[in-house]
C-alpha cells in the first residue's frame, strides 16, 4: 500500500483527517469495557474493568460527540462496549446522540453480543437507534460456549430475532478462529440464508486480551471463500466503504469477510475510537490513546480540545499493514470496543 503524506488541514470546517489524506466519518464510542461474555478473542482472563469515576460522565460523553459532529465531520456513530446493553441508561443515551441530527449526524449504530437485547430492542429503537451488528460465532451450543465463555446461544438468537420484529436493521459478525469454529462456517451461512439476515465473518486479529492469537489460528479470506464454494455459487461483489468484502452466495444471499489480517483495508479507513473513559485511539492499532476526559477535567474549551483531536488523528499511523504480527496494546478489544 501507498499512503502520501498530505498537508494538514487548517480550517475548523474541515473534516477531521490523517497525514494519509484519510478523512474521518465514522467514530465508534464504547460505552463501558465491562461485558457479560468472556469471549477468548477480546477479554483478558482476569480482566480489570475501569473505574466507574473514571469513565466519562453523560454530560462529558455528549460534549465530545458533539464536538466530532459539530466541528470534524463525523456523521456516523457507533456505539460498542465490551457490552453496551450493560448500560441502564443506553436509550438515553441514543436519545441523547438523536439531538446531533440536527448538526450533521447521519446514523447511529450499535454492535452488541445481543443477549440482554430481547427486551430492550423496542425500546432503543423507540429512542432511535438505526441499526444493530450483533455477535454470532456458533450455533452449536458447546461451540457458542466455548468462545463466549459459557454462554447460550439461545438468548442470542432470541435478541436476533427481537431486533427483527422491532424493524431494526442488522448484520452478524462471527469471528472464525481455527481449531474452535470453522466447521460453523456453512452451518451458519445456511442459517443466515434461510433467517434472510447478513453475514461477515471476521478473520481472528492480533488484539486479543490474552496473547492467543497466532497466524496459524487466523481462518483467511480465501479460506472461508474455499468452504462456500464447495457448496455455493460466489460472486464477489464492488467493494463499498464497509470494512467487509461482500460475496453474492447462491441466487440472492449476500455473505461478508473482514480481511484485516490477509487483506488489510487500512488504506480506507475512515473510523476513529474513544474508549469509555474518554480516550481516542485513531486507530485499533494505536499503541496508546489520547485522554480527552483529561482535558476536559482540566479545563480545555472546545477549540484546544478539538485541535488535541486533530492533532492525533492527524499523527494516526498507517494501521495494520504497519506492523503486521502480534499487536502489544496496553488495552484489550473489550475497553476499545473492536
Ligand atoms: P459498519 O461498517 O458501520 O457496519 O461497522 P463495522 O462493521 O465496522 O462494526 P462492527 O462493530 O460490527 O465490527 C465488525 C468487525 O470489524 C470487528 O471485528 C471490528 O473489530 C472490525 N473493525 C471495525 N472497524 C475496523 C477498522 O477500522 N479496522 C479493522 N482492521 N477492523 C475494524
Ligand atoms: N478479532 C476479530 N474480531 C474481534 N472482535 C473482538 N475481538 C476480536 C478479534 N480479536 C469483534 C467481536 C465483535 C466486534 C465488536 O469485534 O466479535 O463483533
Ligand atoms: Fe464481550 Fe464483545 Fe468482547 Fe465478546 S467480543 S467479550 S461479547 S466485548
Amino acid at each position: 500500500m501507498t499512503l502520501l503524506a498530505r498537508p494538514q488541514p487548517l480550517t475548523a470546517a474541515t473534516p477531521v483527517q490523517d497525514r494519509f489524506g484519510r478523512v474521518k466519518r465514522k467514530l465508534r464510542v464504547s460505552l463501558t469495557d465491562r461485558c457479560n461474555f468472556r469471549c477468548p478473542y477480546c477479554m483478558p482472563e482476569a480482566p480489570e474493568f475501569m473505574e466507574r469515576a473514571d469513565r466519562l460522565t453523560r454530560l462529558e460523553l455528549q460534549r465530545v460527540l458533539r464536538l466530532f459532529v459539530s466541528e470534524l465531520g463525523v456523521t456516523r456513530l457507533r456505539l460498542t462496549g465490551g457490552e453496551p446493553l450493560l448500560r441502564r441508561d443506553l436509550e438515553a443515551v441514543i436519545e441523547e446522540c438523536g439531538e446531533l441530527r440536527a448538526l450533521g449526524l447521519e446514523r447511529i449504530s450499535l454492535t452488541t453480543n445481543a443477549a440482554l437485547l430481547a427486551r430492550r430492542a423496542d425500546a432503543i429503537k423507540r429512542a432511535g437507534l438505526d441499526d444493530l451488528n450483533i455477535s454470532l460465532d456458533a450455533l452449536t451450543p458447546a461451540t457458542f460456549a466455548k468462545l463466549s465463555g459459557g454462554r447460550g446461544v439461545q438468548p442470542v438468537l432470541a435478541g436476533i430475532r427481537a431486533a427483527r420484529d422491532a424493524g431494526l436493521s442488522l448484520k452478524l459478525n462471527t469471528v472464525v478462529i481455527r481449531g474452535m469454529n470453522e466447521d460453523e462456517i456453512l452451518p451458519l451461512t445456511r442459517w443466515a440464508m434461510r433467517e434472510q439476515v447478513s453475514l461477515r465473518f471476521i478473520e481472528f486479529m492480533p488484539l486479543d486480551g490474552r496473547g492467543e492469537w497466532s497466524r496459524e489460528r487466523v481462518v483467511t479470506q480465501a479460506e472461508i471463500l474455499a468452504q462456500l464454494q464447495a457448496e455455493f455459487a460466489v460472486e464477489a461483489l464492488p467493494r463499498g466503504n464497509d470494512p467487509a468484502a461482500y460475496y453474492r452466495i447462491g441466487s440472492d444471499a449476500e455473505i461478508g469477510v473482514i480481511a484485516t489480517v490477509s487483506n488489510p483495508f487500512c488504506a480506507s479507513c475512515d473510523r476513529l475510537r474513544i474508549t469509555a473513559d474518554g480516550s481516542l485511539y485513531p486507530c485499533l492499532f494505536s499503541q496508546r490513546g489520547t485522554s480527552l476526559r483529561e482535558l476536559m477535567r482540566s479545563g480545555a474549551d472546545d477549540a484546544a480540545l478539538a485541535a488535541s483531536i486533530r492533532n492525533t488523528v492527524w499523527h494516526k499511523d498507517a494501521g495494520y499493514v504497519a506492523h503486521p504480527g502480534y499487536v502489544e496494546r496496553p488495552i484489550a478489544m473489550n475497553s476499545l470496543g473492536g
